[in-house]
């Protein structure tokens, strides 16, 4: 399982000693959740505060924009030495484009669904995209209870990517702990990201090394 470790919910206050934690540790990358009080309803952190993690962090960037208009800061994204660049597809009346403008900028696309968004409206971009991101929460906090109809999403995500050329991965990101990531796992996901779970445990890096083994 490749695991993404959300910073969301790492010490604000103290960044530093939490960012060596995730660069000793088997992180497969660092979750970057960005948001803006307008897609979702809450303010989390902008560039100013990524560029100084991405100086310090030395696992690829997986950055979740919860934003309106994502597209307006791809080559901001780009900049940070991001490697996976998410945006909301209830966020990009022109999806497609999106994606394009993505990878023209060298990074990997991911699409992100909200709990209330089908999987079924994937069907005409899922051959684009490097990555989809399932929410198993509605973003905007960490913390949350995990829905659970995200593991049947994962399913037919899983299903959708079979029966196409697609190469994409499926990523999960919301309430996830042991006992949640493993039905994620059994369902089909590759790649979960959690905050609460990691940062909240007594021992954040043996807590990755549980989820990695999922
Ligand atoms: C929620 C964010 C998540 C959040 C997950 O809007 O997208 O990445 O940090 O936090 P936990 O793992 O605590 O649910
Ligand atoms: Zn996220």
């Amino acid at each position: 399982m490749l695991v993404s470790p959300s910073l969301l919910s790492a010490d604000f206050g103290c960044l530093a000693p939490d960012l060596e934690m995730i660069n000793a540790s088997e992180a497969d990358y660092l979750h970057l959740d960005v948001m803006d009080g307008v897609f979702v309803p809450n303010i989390s952190f902008g560039f100013p505060v990524m560029k100084a993690v991405a100086k310090r962090c030395t696992k690829p960037l997986d950055v979740h924009l919860m934003i309106v208009q994502p597209e307006k800061w791809i080559s901001q994204v780009r900049d940070l030495g991001a490697e996976i660049m998410n945006v909301h597809q209830e966020a990009c009346p022109q999806l497609h484009s999106v994606i394009q403008r993505i990878h023209a900028a060298g990074m990997k696309a991911g699409v992100t669904i909200n709990p209330g968004t089908p999987v079924n409206t994937l069907v005409d971009i899922i051959e684009d995209v490097d990555l989809v991101l399932v929410m198993s929460v509605n973003p905007g906090f960490g913390g949350q209870k995990f829905i659970p109809h995200a593991v049947r999403k994962v399913n037919e995500l899983r299903q959708l990517i079979t029966s196409t050329a697609s190469s994409a991965i499926i990523e999960v990101d919301g309430g996830v702990n042991l006992e949640t990531g493993r039905l994620l796992a059994e369902a089909g996901a590759d790649m979960l990201v959690a905050g609460s779970f990691v940062f909240g445990a007594d021992n954040p890096s043996d807590t990755i090394c549980k989820l990695k083994q999922l």
